[in-house]
């Protein structure tokens, strides 16, 4: 009786919404689209058009891989929050759709935050987070909706799923995945205290929840709220990721507004609870990556069994000095996390990543002192001494500006400069082999260094004038070689084809 009701619920909501998505992805594709402007990346995700935050949803789905990310196409701010979406074949390639979830009922009004997406019975299902003001008041809630072709999506009729936090009214970017017979969730919200907390849901339909209490929560040092929770094993060891909103910068460290990092521990689904000793706390909390701009971040479970992550290249309150142009921010490079012997995690670009080299522009030794010029503002640097050298410097530099990366071994540290007041980040690094090895990334507005095996990871934006030339400095000669990369994401024609002949087929029985 209740399914039936449901499903009949759904095909209402969804035929209207269908419509209001076709319209609105043409409006949006016919302005300005992925235009050749200034800075725009031409192989990260970018919105096509306005402001793009965090990734929503990451998950594979009918042989593609499918990205959601935070989206607003009216301009180049933070707005009635979307949820944008590209698809790829390969995690190289990437096209994209019309939005996914966009904010129409009440509980939604004014945001569909992230979530998570994933796979169940061959249906594409979302959790996302609601979010309306009432008098004074924020309110927030779960909220769940479904897709036959991960197109377009099906709000659930009795929607939200979790009409309010069990404290405060923070409540958001719930993460949802199955163990043995039961669906679990884990939603940032705040304590008594106002101080951040990660509440604990389960479920056995994804439709009930049950409150199963705080698992983990800040006494202060750790801040006011955590963002896009993330909890999951690689070799035995559980991970539990947080974007952090109100740590306190201390000198060298943690110098970014907000932070993303690591806890490592073990998760017992008999408790759901952690480990006694574990805690969050600046003292186990290990900074994901070291750059001016990573924050958000989403991982999915490849079919080899590989653990991916991306992450908006951006934070809160940055300068997005491309906003006068109507679009904001870009996605990083996809990433596979592995654990180090010393349960460390390592990041490394997805190996595919190298069908993106399209021209090996360089291949040389340079001395320091010596400087050459990249082909372009899309490229790949691969560094590597020969020996173990005391200092190696890397400086990407351009009309009235620079990036500048140095290893020092003394230090056992590697820092990155762009210049200005708040301009050096800085990590520990002892590389592991006896050489350094760096891979940097550049795309137009945006620069990724990974170093060693992936110990250390940068991600910053810059905005380069000009022709971009590569200086090296230390005390050792570096071979580098540089790949030309070329665009790889774009708009795919057929979809609007594929979303008119779908109208009418949309009545499929709901896997409930
Ligand atoms: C909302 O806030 C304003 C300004 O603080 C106050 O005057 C008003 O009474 C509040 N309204 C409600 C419904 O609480
Ligand atoms: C969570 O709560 C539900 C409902 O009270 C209960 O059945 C389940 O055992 C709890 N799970 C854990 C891990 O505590
Ligand atoms: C550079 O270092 C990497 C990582 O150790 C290695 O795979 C690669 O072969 C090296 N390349 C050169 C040209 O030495």
């Amino acid at each position: 009786m209740e399914v039936r009701v449901i499903v009949v619920g759904l095909l209402w909501l969804a035929s209207a919404q269908l419509i209001d998505e076709i319209n609105n992805f043409e409006r949006v594709k016919h302005k300005s689209v992925l235009s050749k402007r200034k800075y725009r990346p031409t192989y990260h995700i970018s919105a096509p058009k306005g402001w793009l935050n965090s990734p929503a949803g990451f998950t594979f789905f009918q042989r593609q891989y499918h990205i959601f990310y935070q989206y607003h196409p009216y301009n180049g701010g933070w707005g009635h929050i979307q949820w944008g979406h590209a698809v790829s074949d390969n995690l190289v390639d990437w096209w994209h759709y019309p939005p996914a979830i966009i904010p129409r009922e009440k509980y939604e009004w004014q945001g569909c935050l992230t979530g998570t997406a994933l796979v169940q019975n061959n249906y594409m299902t979302v959790f996302y987070t609601g979010t309306f003001t009432e008098g004074n008041d924020t309110k927030r809630n779960q909220n769940v909706a479904i897709s036959s072709d991960g197109i377009i999506f099906q709000k659930y009729l009795y929607n939200p799923i979790i009409k309010e936090p069990p404290t405060g009214t923070d409540f958001r970017n719930p993460t949802v995945w199955k163990n043995g017979n039961m669906w679990y969730m884990l939603c940032g919200m705040k304590n008594e205290r106002r101080l951040a907390a990660l509440g604990l849901y389960s479920s056995r339909d994804m439709f009930h929840w049950h409150f199963n209490g705080t698992v983990a929560q800040s006494y202060g040092d750790m801040g006011y709220m955590w963002e896009c929770p993330d909890l999951f094993e690689i070799d035995g060891v559980h991970l539990l990721i947080l974007s952090v909103r109100g740590i306190q910068s201390d000198g060298s460290w943690f110098t970014n507004l907000y932070q993303t990092g690591y806890m490592v521990g073990s998760f017992s689904y008999r408790t759901g609870r952690f480990n006694e000793d574990f805690e969050v706390s600046t003292a186990t909390f290990n900074v994901l990556d070291y750059g001016h701009d990573f924050y958000a971040t989403r991982t999915m479970l490849s079919r080899d069994g590989r653990r991916l992550m991306i992450a908006w290249l951006g934070t809160w309150e940055s300068k997005f000095v491309e906003s006068v142009d109507a679009w904001a921010s870009m996605l990083t490079l996809i990433r596979e996390l592995k654990l180090s012997e010393q349960g460390r995690l390592l990041m490394q670009p997805v190996k595919e990543i190298i069908e993106l080299r399209s021209e090996m522009i360089e291949e040389a030794w340079y001395l320091p002192g010596e400087w050459f010029y990249t082909g372009g503002k899309a490229f790949e640097l691969l560094i590597n001494s020969t020996n173990t050298p005391n200092e190696v410097s890397i400086t990407l530099e351009w009309t009235g500006g620079k990036y500048v990366i140095d290893f020092v071994s003394r230090k056992g540290s590697v820092t990155v400069n762009r210049g200005g007041n708040d301009g050096m980040r800085h990590a520990d690094w002892n590389p592991t082999s006896s050489t350094v090895n760096m891979r940097i990334f550049v795309d137009s507005s945006s620069v990724e260094v990974f170093c060693g095996k992936g110990e250390v990871v940068f991600s910053s934006r810059i905005y380069p004038k000009g022709k971009i030339r590569v200086r090296v400095d230390g005390d050792t000669q570096v071979h580098v070689v540089q790949y030309q990369l070329r665009r790889s994401v774009r708009y795919d024609k057929r979809i609007r084809k594929h979303l008119m002949k779908n109208r009418n087929t949309l009545q499929q029985p709901l896997p409930i």
